[in-house]
């Protein structure tokens, strides 16, 4: 099957092209990107005043499945990465059981294939159970098919555990992605600490809980020559911390989410549990230097950390209410307020949205090179929408985002040539 994309925007930093143009899709490849292709044979999608990118990558889902399918499956999990323009996920292994074995990574892969909507990346647990004592099996994990290693959701506390993942990884070749959490300074916190978490009588998680794990990563990766990367940078001490390595030319990247630059603690006095993740929404000063940092390059890669979670979870107390929102579905909106902000430039939108993290995972996509498989997102950067949790692909509803007004959204995604979503 052929199918012709017409007069679009095609922007593709890797290849250096941000032009208007037609490309033309056969056999799941691109063929050709030139102004007027005339192909009688092909269908057409007439893409004027769209957009043509690199299909998004997100480096950082939970799909929840084997063991939450209640919250997410890996078949919903993707339907929603395609409808938000997403043509690959990266999945945190803190399922049931763990991703710490052949095993699990293969069922990952299995159920993934058998839905065949995105194309979805395992990470494997560092450690075995992510319980951060015993290493996993990252050769035969690596084989299997999984591509980074994360005890995401949790912290890898013990140092010497952290040194010997990161040397082991860079042994395989894999990568080490770093939740970054002191424990004991964000004990049972709940939101940032600071001024708000004072008036409202929450306990505080300081920011200090991130940036000394972000500093000793760093140490690491700095002193054994390996590469880690950051998950999740919520605090300016952090992006600090990041900008500094970087110059001394330490092997580090990193990625922050749509809602730490997106909202702020003060959000918090609605007592929205939608509004609970961790880490936690940071300080107006914090939103800025993520802002900064995404602007000037220290901050590699914008991710979802999508985390689904039923009413189960999270029509309770706030004290009680899991940590955790979805993000697949609101994520390039939110992204796009950075382009309309002067923030982003186009092209930089898609570095750190499709570029950057296929780079970083050592993964498939970011370009749209002639012969390469055809996995493309068609943006309408410009189409307004109200979030409507109601009718997220998402199997979970947590977002703080429902009603916002947004504007910009994927429109079609093509993963290997194939129509995966169709906006309308
Ligand atoms: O808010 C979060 N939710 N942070 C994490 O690190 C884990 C995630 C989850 O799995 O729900
Ligand atoms: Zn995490």
């Amino acid at each position: 099957m052929k199918l012709l994309l017409k007069g679009g925007r095609i922007i593709d930093p890797l290849r250096k092209i941000d032009k208007i143009a037609d490309l033309l899709v056969d056999g799941g490849k691109v063929v050709r990107i030139e102004t007027n292709i005339e192909d009688p044979g092909a269908d057409i999608y007439d893409a004027g005043g769209m957009w043509i990118i690199p299909g998004l990558i997100d480096m950082h889902t939970h799909l929840r499945e084997p063991g939450y399918e209640y919250k997410e499956s890996i078949r919903t999990g993707c339907e929603a990465a395609v409808a938000g323009g997403f043509t690959a996920v990266a999945c945190m292994p803190n399922t049931n059981p763990v991703n710490d074995t052949r095993s699990v990574t293969e069922y990952i892969i299995r159920q993934a294939a058998l839905a065949g909507i995105a194309r979805v990346y395992p990470v494997a647990a560092a450690t075995r159970g992510s319980e951060g004592r015993v290493l996993s099996e990252f050769g035969d994990l690596k084989e299997a098919g999984a591509v980074a290693f994360s005890d995401d959701g949790k912290p890898v506390a013990d140092s010497a555990v952290m040194r010997y993942a990161m040397e082991y990884a860079a042994s395989f070749g894999a990568l080490v992605i770093s939740h970054c959490e002191d424990a004991t300074l964000s004990a049972d916190g709940l939101m940032n600490e600071g001024r708000i978490s004072t008036e409202l009588g929450l306990k505080g998680i300081p920011s200090i809980a991130e940036d000394i794990p972000v500093a000793r990563d760093i140490a690491i990766a700095e002193y054994t020559g390996t590469s880690v990367h950051i998950a999740h940078v919520s605090t300016a001490g952090a992006v600090r911390i990041i900008r500094e390595a970087k110059k001394r030319g330490v092997r580090v990247t990193a990625e922050t989410a749509p809602h730490y630059f997106s909202l702020s603690d003060e959000a918090l006095r609605e007592f929205d549990t939608n509004l609970k993740m961790n880490p936690p929404l940071r300080s107006t000063e914090d939103v800025a230097a993520l802002k900064e940092a995404l602007r000037d390059g220290t901050i590699d890669v914008i991710a979802t950390d999508h985390a689904p979670h039923s009413s189960i979870e999270k029509d309770v107390e706030f004290e009680y209410a899991a940590n955790g929102i979805i993000g697949l579905e609101t994520s390039l909106a939110l992204s796009l307020n950075l382009v309309r902000e002067g923030v982003l430039s186009p092209a930089d939108l898609v570095r750190k949205m499709s570029s950057n993290p296929a780079a970083v995972l050592g993964v498939r996509g970011g370009t749209l090179g002639i012969g390469a498989e055809a996995d493309i997102t068609v943006i309408d950067p410009n189409r307004p929408w109200t979030v409507d949790v109601r009718i997220f692909r998402s199997k979970s509803r947590n977002s703080p985002f429902h009603g916002w007004k947004m504007e910009g959204k994927a429109v079609l995604t093509i993963v290997g040539g194939a129509i995966k979503y169709r906006e309308g």
